[in-house]
């Protein structure tokens, strides 16, 4: 698919998310590009009368947010969310996928888990048969991150950490992320679980029986599938 090709889908899978948002509405703002296209389908109607707050799962979404007027509160200041879009890297046939490609995995996960309802929205290369050929993403505290590293390694999960201009990469919450390049992922919960044992772990990329609708845009359509 062209670059062009895929900011299309990007953004027609963000237009039709909004159609989800309702007046009254408490809504969380997920990562990354498509979001961004989401935010300003979102920011557009706001300026025509929608009436709806927000919370953010990075500090990049609550500055793109407010810097197109949209309030957003503080997450510690609210109480259940109505309605979460976010995008993923990968999503399977189950709705499980894999997201924090864009380093915001802990903050989506924790929004995402006091959301009643989670919408992801993905261009058609992202659904996948089996989940694991996007590298996936492992939140680690600083600490032992050497060590940390090598239990991946022992365990043949080909780890690696994240750069940004020559650096580790850092999360908004001063963590650092390493990928596996696990190529297929067989059983997403059982390496979820061996992962969260291993010390250092914050949390993982693999994101389980979260996804409560998937948007996928194809070439000329959004296809709409709700969890089971
Ligand atoms: C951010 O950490 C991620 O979980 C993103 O939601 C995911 O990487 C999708 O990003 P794009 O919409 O930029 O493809």
């Amino acid at each position: 698919m062209t670059k062009s090709d895929l900011i299309k889908q990007k953004k027609a899978a963000a237009e039709k998310a909004v159609e989800f948002i309702e007046s009254g509405m408490l809504v969380g703002l997920g990562t990354g590009s498509t979001v961004k296209f989401m935010i300003e389908g979102l920011a557009k109607k706001i300026k025509n009368g929608l009436d709806v707050k927000t919370v953010s799962t990075s500090n990049a979404t609550s500055n793109f947010a407010e810097s197109l007027g949209i309030t957003v509160l503080n997450f510690n200041d609210v109480e259940e969310i109505d309605i979460t879009i976010d995008g993923a890297d990968e999503v399977d046939p189950n709705l499980n996928g894999i997201k924090g490609g864009g380093g915001a995995l802990l903050n989506e996960k924790i929004v995402a888990s006091s959301s009643k309802k989670n919408i992801w929205m993905v261009d058609s290369t992202k659904h996948v048969e089996l989940l694991g050929r996007f590298p996936l993403p492992v939140e680690v505290v600083p600490f032992g991150i050497n060590q940390t590293l090598n239990k991946l390694f022992l365990l043949g999960y080909k780890p690696e950490f994240r750069s940004a201009a020559g650096k580790n990469y850092v999360t908004d919450g001063n963590h650092y992320i390493i990928d596996l390049h696990l190529n297929k992922i067989k059983n997403p919960a059982e390496l979820n679980n061996k992962l969260l044992l291993i010390p250092g772990v914050v949390d993982t990329g693999l994101f389980l029986e979260v996804c409560d609708v998937l948007i996928i845009s194809a070439d000329d359509e959004c296809k709409i599938i709700l969890k089971t």
